[in-house]
Parts: structure tokens; C-alpha cells; sequence
């Protein structure tokens, strides 16, 4: 892997820190990898075990195709740039960045997802409490501030993307960002809770309702995963 090529990809340059570990899996970073090869994650509930949120067909197609798609893109990347740069083929290696940013994007930006869902009648849903509740009083004025301000910046993502609340590293603070199709969140922030806003998120059940389903997801928000992040990062 050119440590110049990662550098254009900042968290999934965290995340191949891991890769020497059999299976690297952490609350920060809980992209897999084995042996250096990304690996789709297990989740921690069924398929079905949204509903009616988000119903199981979508998350088994979410996870088993979409999922799995990032993950066999983002191992033929690697593959790719590994071979081009054994050969010092450095014009091969920099043509394929953009795929490793998409493909790395997409596992990253998923497994965190996974994470921060969680079903209705078990820890989904509901508002955050301790560290994480008074930081989002603080920054955002109120829950239902926040929670207003992520639909509003879900909507208006033109396209494909995400929208992400992130605390500031240097300055402490919460903030939200959204990014486009799957550039993963880097640079000052660390990403605590993401909703994904790809229509194959929610087409199969809400169609183009996504106003609905951006709604519903907040019924099976996992806030002990978020508060987690929080405090560790
Ligand atoms: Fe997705």
C-alpha cells in the first residue's frame, strides 16, 4: 500500500493500522480486516429485528450485496495498488485512489452504521443520556434541535451520501457534516453516529418517501454505541 495514496484516505489508513491483528475489531474503528483483507462484519441483531423501521429485506440486501460490494471493491483496490506498486507503476497505483476512497468509504461508513442501529426493543431508540445528552444540549441547543437539524441536512443531500454527527478533535465540540456518496468522514472529526442517505437504504420500503424514512430511523438509533465513540474519542 503507497503511504502516499493513504494519505488521501485518512480513515481507512486508521483502519489498516489494525490489519496485522487477526480480526481488528474496535468501537472507534470497527472496520474487519483479516490478514489485511476488509471483511463484511457480522451484525449484532436480525435482519428483521427493525421492522418496522427498516424493514429485513432491506437490511439483508444492505448488508449481504451492497455491503459486501464495498468490501470485495475495497480488497481488489488494495490488490490492484499492491501489484502497481511492486512494479513502480505509479500511474496505475494513482488511477485507482479514487475506487480505494469509494470502496474504503463504503466498509468504513457501513460497519459504523451497523453499530449505531439498533432494534426498537432493545437499545433503539429513545434520546442519549450522561456526557453525550449534555454535549448535545450544549452544542445544538436541544435534542430535538439536533435531531431537526440532521433531517434537514439528510434532505438536502443531493444524490448519495451521509450525514454524520462528529465531534471536533482539536476544539471538543459537536457538530454535524454530511458527505457525498462514500467519502468517509476524516480530517478534525471523529464520526459518532452516521445515517445513510443512498436510496438503497430505504427505496425498497419507503420509496421516494425518504422524508419517512428519515423519520423512522431515529426509532432504532443506538445512543449507547454513540455515547460510547463519544467518550472514547
Ligand atoms: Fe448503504
Amino acid at each position: 500500500m503507497s503511504s502516499t495514496l493513504l494519505r488521501t484516505v485518512p480513515a481507512l489508513r486508521g483502519a489498516l493500522r489494525a490489519s496485522g491483528a487477526p480480526k481488528a475489531v474496535g468501537a472507534m474503528a470497527s472496520t474487519s480486516f483479516v490478514r489485511g483483507k476488509a471483511t463484511l462484519p457480522d451484525l449484532a441483531y436480525d435482519y428483521g429485528a427493525l421492522e418496522p423501521h427498516i424493514s429485513g429485506k432491506i437490511m439483508e440486501l444492505h448488508h449481504t450485496k451492497h455491503h459486501q460490494t464495498y468490501v470485495n471493491g475495497l480488497n481488489s483496490a488494495l490488490q490492484t495498488i499492491g501489484e502497481a506498486e511492486s512494479k513502480g507503476d505509479f500511474t496505475k497505483a494513482a488511477t485507482i485512489a479514487p475506487l480505494l476512497n469509494f470502496h474504503g468509504g463504503g466498509h468504513i461508513n457501513h460497519s459504523l452504521f451497523w453499530e449505531n442501529l439498533a432494534p426498537a426493543s432493545r437499545d433503539g431508540g429513545g434520546e442519549p443520556d450522561g456526557a453525550l445528552k449534555k454535549a448535545i444540549d450544549s452544542d445544538f441547543g436541544s435534542f430535538d434541535t439536533f435531531r431537526s437539524q440532521m433531517n434537514t441536512a439528510l434532505a438536502g443531500i443531493q444524490g448519495s451520501g451521509w450525514a454524520w454527527l462528529v465531534k471536533d478533535k482539536s476544539a471538543g465540540t459537536l457538530g454535524l457534516v454530511t458527505r457525498a456518496n462514500q467519502d468517509p468522514v476524516s480530517g478534525p472529526y471523529v464520526p459518532l453516529m452516521g445515517i445513510d442517505a443512498w436510496e438503497h437504504a430505504y427505496y425498497l420500503q419507503y420509496e421516494n418517501r425518504k422524508a419517512e424514512y428519515f423519520d423512522a430511523i431515529w426509532n432504532v438509533i443506538n445512543w449507547k454505541t454513540v455515547a460510547s465513540r463519544y467518550e472514547k474519542s
